[in-house]
């Protein structure tokens, strides 16, 4: 008994000096402030199991189609460089600063089902959003599909790809966006 009691007043005390420092504020949540080693390797670790154990329902459609690909290059254009760089770019004001820093895309494909995952859930914590919030099953293969050409294209032909991208991205966000007051609604619109 006298040791049950012991443990208790251990674990109390150990829950209360967790606390004390959770409140007090010497935790540097600023994004230049990097994790330890430790944590770091905890969380990579975190996120691995838990994506890996998402994805075995996910099958791959064929990713070669280039309808497919010039349609994800149009999304990601409009998306993605400025965090993930596109042919051509070597870095952007805000990938600097990020934390996690966002990988750079144009280096390595990244595997299909895995990518498909992670654009449409996002990542917590880290500055990757959901798009699956915005953006239907179908759009985020087609820039997977595009994703597995990417680190070997040339920024002309990037270019190229992307010379209409506005027009396939405002496509998306009729509904999303509000209309101004001054204007009538969209006639189509359900929502
Ligand atoms: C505001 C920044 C930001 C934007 C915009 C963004 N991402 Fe990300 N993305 C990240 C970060 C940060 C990570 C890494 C998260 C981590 O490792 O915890 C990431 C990870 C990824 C990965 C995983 C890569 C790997 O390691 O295999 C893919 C794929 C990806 N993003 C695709 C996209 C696509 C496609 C878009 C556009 C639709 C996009 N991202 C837009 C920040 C961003």
């Amino acid at each position: 008994m006298r040791c049950l009691g012991k443990l208790v007043a251990v674990v109390v005390l150990a829950l209360a000096v967790l606390a004390g420092w959770w409140w007090s504020g010497s935790y540097d949540i600023g994004a230049d402030a990097p994790h330890w080693k430790v944590t770091a390797r905890l969380i990579g670790v975190l996120r691995e199991r838990s994506i890996d154990t998402r994805l075995a329902g996910i099958k791959v459609p064929q990713l070669d189609d280039p309808t497919l690909v010039t349609e994800g290059a149009a999304h990601y254009s409009e998306m993605c460089t400025q965090c993930h760089l596109a042919p051509g770019m070597t870095d952007s004001e805000t990938r600097a600063g990020l934390y996690p820093q966002p990988p750079k895309l144009t280096k390595f494909a990244p595997d299909p089902a895995e990518a498909f995952w992670i654009i449409k859930h996002g990542i917590k914590m880290s500055a990757m959003p959901a798009w699956g919030k915005t953006h239907d099953d179908q759009k985020i293969w087609a820039m997977v599909a595009y994703l597995q050409q990417q680190p070997k294209m040339s920024a002309e032909r990037y270019h190229q790809l992307t010379a209409h991208a506005a027009e396939v991205e405002d496509g998306d966000h009729q509904d999303a966006t509000p209309a101004m007051p001054d204007m009538p609604a969209p006639a189509a619109s359900t929502h």
